[in-house]
């Protein structure tokens, strides 16, 4: 068992630069939904959430997915939106966290078919959209776009990112995992269109993705960053795979960066877990990813927790899981697996963990626990309901 002076994580104290975004250290505050705005405005406790994750050392905040400019992003009511009307309450967010030293960037997102249907919000009268009207395999969910659709939500993508660059954040992440919208388009179990946008070859089934960076790089200044979330695992299906082999892989990463793509964040639950053991013992999906790419490269899951994500929002408690995940993580920076590393829940349970990793204080770290997760209404996550059966 390490002690805390046997592990020297100053490696991860080294900043990095990319574009015109140079981080203080490697660690960044991953995108999570906290249900904590009004109108698709942050409220004053969520953009206080942010300084003070900020002041407590973190380099990088990405919000919570916020919904781009489209009318079927969501219906979810106290939901970010990222649009003209809303944009001067994410400046005071960005401003809040310049303040303390850290960088911004807005996560952007449509739920496709996640989405939920009718009701008496004031968004009910719009359909569900997706690539084919599909949640998962056997499971419909509103309609397939039209391409017409298909194009304006690209578009409110991109339009999302130049409204990004206006209130001054750094970069924009582009959501394309955990079963959502342009997740949808990946994975062949959702996307059975005929069209240009769809199809068996996962070029064909990216080609959204790549529009849309596309048009993010040719749209922004050469300063502004454009991170790319994706994931094997869906919250309605863990054990679902967009990329059956590294080659797969290998293919969305030269296609994104030859796009315009300056950050790769495949999202894990656990960093640690191998994505092919049968090919590499070690490798994760993260591993497996910064060996094909020339961009960066961040980690995340269940750094210091002894709990994944999806486990906890299901009703596990988490803990923390001491020395061990430390130097794990650090093990695999050092062998170069990534560049970047995002603590979640960790950061909710004590905005100054990153302050205390830095003072090798790790065992006075506050453990997170579900109770910090509070929101408007827990009980209405319809993917939550979607899920009720997926496990590993
Ligand atoms: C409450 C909550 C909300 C989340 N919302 C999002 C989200 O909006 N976008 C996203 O890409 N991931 C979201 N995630 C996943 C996190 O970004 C992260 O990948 C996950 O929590 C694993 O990291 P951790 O183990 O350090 O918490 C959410 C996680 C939590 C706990």
């Amino acid at each position: 068992m390490p002690t805390e002076k046997q592990i020297d994580l100053s490696p991860l104290f080294q900043p990095l630069t990319i574009r015109g975004m140079t981080l203080r250290n490697r660690f960044i505050l991953p995108a999570m939904q906290r249900k904590w705005c009004t109108d698709g405005r942050p409220e004053p406790h969520l953009v206080e959430y942010y300084r003070r994750i900020a002041a407590g050392g973190t380099a990088l905040i990405t919000t919570e997915a916020l919904m781009v400019d489209h009318p079927s992003a969501t219906q979810v009511p106290h939901y970010g939106w990222l649009t003209e009307q809303t944009k001067d309450g994410w400046r005071e967010c960005v401003e809040a966290v310049a303040a303390e030293g850290a960088s911004f960037m807005p996560q952007v997102f449509h739920e496709g078919a996640i989405r939920k249907e009718g009701g008496d919000g004031p968004l009910a009268a719009y359909p569900t959209l997706s690539p084919s009207g599909l949640a998962a395999p056997g499971t419909p969910a509103g309609r397939a776009a039209t391409i017409d659709e298909v194009r304006d939500i690209r578009d409110a993508f991109i339009g999302s990112a130049l409204l990004a660059e206006e209130i001054g954040a750094a970069g924009v992440e582009v959501h394309a995992c955990h079963g959502y919208l342009l997740d949808q388009f990946l994975w062949k179990g959702t996307n059975r269109r005929q069209d240009e946008y769809g199809g068996e070859d996962i070029r064909d089934r990216l080609r959204i993705h790549r529009e849309i960076v596309e048009g993010i790089r040719a749209a922004v200044s050469d300063d502004f960053v454009i991170s790319f979330r994706f994931s094997q695992w869906k919250e309605i299906d863990y054990g679902a795979k967009n990329f059956e082999t590294p080659e797969e892989l290998q293919t969305l990463v030269s296609i994104m960066e030859e796009a315009g793509v300056d950050l790769l964040h495949p999202s894990n639950r656990r960093f640690w877990l191998p994505e092919w053991p049968d090919l590499d013992p070690e490798l994760s999906i993260t591993g497996w990813t910064k060996r094909f790419s020339r961009v960066p490269v961040a980690a995340v899951g269940s750094v210091g927790l002894d709990t994944d994500v999806m486990d906890n929002l299901r009703g596990a408690e988490a803990h923390n899981a001491g020395l061990p995940s430390f130097a794990e993580m650090l093990r695999r920076f050092e062998r170069g697996d990534f560049d970047l590393i995002a603590v979640g829940r960790g950061q909710i349970g004590d905005p100054n963990w990153v302050r205390k990793a830095a003072e090798g204080a790790i065992t006075e770290i506050r453990p997170f626990t579900r109770a910090d997760l509070r929101t408007h209404d827990p009980s209405e996550s319809r993917v939550l309901k979607l899920a009720a059966g997926a496990r590993d």
